[in-house]
C-alpha cells in the first residue's frame, strides 16, 4: 500500500499538553480498482470510505516507567517528520511489519530517541487504520489478524472487562493518597451491563463523597476519577467496598498502586511511614483479603522482579499480578518477567514501545506463556479510540480507560460498546 500524503499536527491532550495527531491520505482508487470493487461489492460506499483519510493521535503518561520508549517534544517531532516524510511516501509497504520496521530502522536507536516513540507510534497507528480500511476490515479484526504474523492464533472470543478508575491518587491527583488508581471491575461478561454498572457506581460514589467531604472538596483527577482529601488508602477502599456490599453489585476492586512513584531511599513511603518490601508485601496481603481485591498493578518498584515473583507465588492463584512499569510493553523485559515468574498479567500500552507491531508481538509472547493482557490508556489522553479495537483485537482480559466520564475516556468505552453491539448482531 502506498500512502498519498501525511499531515502531522499538534493538538492538546486532556491535560492541555501538546501532543501529535497524524492524518493519512490513501492513494485515490484507480478506475480499475473502482470497477473491481464495484463488481465485488455493489455498495459503492466501501469505495468511498476507502478513499477517505484516517486520523490517529497519541496520549502521554505522567507516572512513566524509566524503560519506556522516548518521547520527543511535539515541535521537535514535527521537524523530524519533515525529514522523513518523503521517504515514507516513496515506498510501497506490503504490511504493518514492513512499515513499522522501516520507521524503527530510520530511527536506529533501541529507545526510539532519534525520531521519538510518539512520532513513530502516531504514524504506525495511522498506517494500521488505513491498511485495515484498504482491506475492508474492522480495525479490531485487522489487529487480531496481525497476531498470527507472530505465530499466535487467538482461540477465545472473550470481550475485555472494563476497568474503571473511580478514585485517583498518586501522580494523577492533588490529594495525599499514595496509591494511584482505585478501580472497580464488573464481574459480568456482558460489556453493556458492565458499562452501566460502572456508571451507576460512579454516580453513587460521587454523592457519597460529596456528603462526606463537601461538594467543593470532590474534584476530578487526571483519569476522571474522584480526587478528595482521604486520610488513608484504606479510607478510600472502605467507601468503595461498602458501596459494593450495600448494593450487592457484581463488582470487584482493583488497584494500581504505581509503587515506583513512592519508592524513595529504598523504602515504600505509604501514609507517612517507610515500608520495606517485606512490610509492604504483608500490607498488600491484608488489604487484598479485607477488600476482596481482584488485581494489583505495579505493587513494587520498576526493577523489583523478585518481589513481583514472591507476590505471584503466594497470591497469583487468586489475584491478577499486573506488570506495568516492570515490563513497559517491552519484549525483553516481558521475557525476563516470564522467566522469573514475576507476575501473571501484562499491561499493554502502545506508547511504551512505540509501534503497533512490537505491541502485538509482546501480546503474543504473553499468551504463549499463559499470561493475560490488559490494554491501557494513558493519563493524558486524546479522543482517539484505537485502544478499544486493540483490546478486542488481541482478546485482552481487560481495558483500563479511566472513569466512565469525560470525552477522552468515554470515546474508548463507547467504541467498545459499538463493537459489543455489532458482535451481538452476528
Ligand atoms: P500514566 O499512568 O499514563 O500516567 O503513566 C497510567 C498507569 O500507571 O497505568
Ligand atoms: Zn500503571
Amino acid at each position: 500500500m502506498k500512502i498519498k500524503d501525511i499531515q502531522l499536527k499538534i493538538i492538546l491532550d486532556s491535560r492541555g499538553n501538546p501532543t501529535l495527531e497524524a492524518e493519512f491520505f490513501p492513494e485515490t482508487p484507480t478506475d480499475a480498482d473502482l470497477t473491481r470493487t464495484n463488481a465485488e461489492n455493489s455498495q459503492s460506499s466501501s469505495v468511498l470510505s476507502r478513499s477517505s483519510s484516517v486520523v490517529s493521535s497519541v496520549p502521554a503518561g505522567k507516572s512513566k516507567g524509566s524503560y519506556e520508549a522516548a518521547v520527543l517534544e511535539p515541535e521537535l517531532a514535527m521537524e523530524k517528520f519533515g525529514q522523513i516524510k518523503k521517504s515514507i511516501l516513496e515506498k510501497d509497504f506490503k504490511d504493518q511489519k514492513e512499515f513499522d520496521y522501516f520507521l524503527i530502522s530510520l530511527d536506529g536507536t533501541p529507545t526510539k530517541k532519534n525520531l521519538g516513540g510518539n512520532l513513530i507510534l502516531v504514524l504506525s497507528m495511522c498506517f494500521a487504520r488505513l491498511f485495515a480500511r484498504h482491506n475492508n476490515l474492522e480495525l479490531h479484526d485487522y489487529l487480531r489478524s496481525l497476531l498470527s504474523t507472530f505465530n499466535f492464533q487467538l482461540s477465545t472470543q472473550s470481550f475485555p472487562h472494563p476497568i474503571f478508575n473511580v478514585i485517583n491518587g498518586g501522580a494523577h491527583a492533588k490529594s495525599s493518597l499514595d496509591f494511584q488508581e482505585f478501580q472497580i471491575i464488573p464481574q459480568s461478561e456482558d460489556f453493556a451491563i458492565g458499562l452501566s454498572l460502572g456508571e451507576e457506581f460512579y454516580k453513587k460514589l460521587q454523592r457519597i463523597l460529596e456528603d462526606k467531604f463537601g461538594k467543593d472538596k470532590v474534584l476530578l483527577g487526571d483519569e476522571a476519577g474522584f480526587s478528595c482529601p482521604f486520610s488513608s488508602n484504606e479510607e478510600a477502599l472502605e467507601v468503595m467496598y461498602e458501596l459494593i456490599e450495600k448494593n450487592k453489585y457484581p463488582l470487584r476492586i482493583g488497584l494500581d498502586t504505581a509503587a515506583t512513584q513512592f519508592f524513595k531511599e529504598n523504602k515504600y513511603q505509604v501514609g507517612g511511614s517507610g515500608y520495606s518490601s517485606e512490610q509492604i508485601f504483608d500490607y498488600y496481603k491484608s488489604i487484598i483479603n479485607r477488600y476482596n481485591i481482584i488485581s494489583l498493578e505495579d505493587p513494587f518498584s520498576e526493577d523489583s522482579f523478585d518481589d513481583f515473583a514472591h507476590l505471584e507465588k503466594e497470591m497469583g492463584g487468586a489475584v491478577l499480578v499486573i506488570t506495568d512499569d516492570l515490563t513497559v510493553t517491552n519484549k525483553e523485559r516481558l521475557k525476563k518477567s516470564i522467566e522469573t515468574k514475576s507476575g501473571n498479567t501484562i499491561l499493554i500500552k502502545l506508547t511504551q514501545i512505540g509501534t503497533v507491531s512490537e505491541t502485538l508481538e509482546v501480546a503474543a509472547l504473553a499468551y504463549e506463556n499463559n499470561w493475560k493482557t490488559i490494554v491501557s490508556h494513558r493519563s493524558g489522553e486524546t479522543l482517539d479510540d484505537f485502544i478499544a479495537d486493540l483490546a478486542v483485537g488481541i482478546g485482552a482480559w481487560g481495558i483500563k480507560a479511566g472513569a466512565p466520564a469525560k470525552p477522552e475516556r468515554m470515546a474508548k468505552y463507547n467504541r467498545l460498546l459499538e463493537i459489543w453491539q455489532s458482535q451481538l448482531k452476528v
